[in-house]
């Protein structure tokens, strides 16, 4: 039986033309969103008088940077399947799903609690009392998930030579 990973689904090009377009949506709107998560974190930290504001616009970002990094994933395997890039032929594309995965792994398990945290603490300095919850340092996911997709942006364009299987 062929491995799944060597199939490639025959579609019509404006399907692909169409898969391309969501996917580079999709990564758009999640650098767009970890510059947001960023200015979030970094504007109190200069001016305190902020921090209820945007602690409590927090928590609001993490529905939004998991459909993006879901939708970035699938629309990047649908790619993988219906062109000649496979999913794990090309060492570029695979360090891409891992590179994808593992972020939409951190936002759903650390990014998430620590956004509630600071939504929580924004609320009670609004409230005018004292924070119960203590927020995690917030300033390095933007910079990490940054930097991650620019990586990822950088392969996809630069498509490197190498293969993992034939
Ligand atoms: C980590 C986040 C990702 C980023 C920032 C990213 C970025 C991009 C960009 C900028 C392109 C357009 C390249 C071009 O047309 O020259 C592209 C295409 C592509 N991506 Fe992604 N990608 C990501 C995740 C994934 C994943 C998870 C997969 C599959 C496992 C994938 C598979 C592909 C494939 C196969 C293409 C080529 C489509 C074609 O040329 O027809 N990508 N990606």
């Amino acid at each position: 039986m062929t491995a799944v990973t060597s199939v490639r689904v025959p579609v019509p090009r404006a399907a692909r033309s169409v898969l391309l377009i969501v996917h580079l949506v999709a990564i758009a709107a999640w650098i767009g969103l970890d510059v947001a998560l960023g200015l979030l974190v970094l504007v109190p930290m200069a001016a305190h008088e902020w921090t209820a504001a945007c602690y409590q616009v927090l928590p609001l970002l993490f529905w939004p940077l998991l459909t993006a990094g879901l939708l970035s994933a699938l629309s990047g395997v649908a790619l993988g399947l219906v062109t000649r890039w496979g999913l794990v032929r090309h060492w570029w594309v695979a360090i891409k799903l891992v590179i994808n995965l593992v972020l939409i792994v951190l936002v759903a398990l650390l990014l998430g609690p620590g956004l509630d945290a600071a939504g929580e603490f924004g609320r009670a300095l609004a409230a005018g009392e004292v924070p119960a919850v203590e927020v995690p340092r917030l300033y390095m996911p933007p910079i990490v998930s940054t930097a991650a997709l620019v990586v990822a942006t950088v392969l996809s364009v630069v498509k490197p030579k190498g293969r993992l299987r034939a």
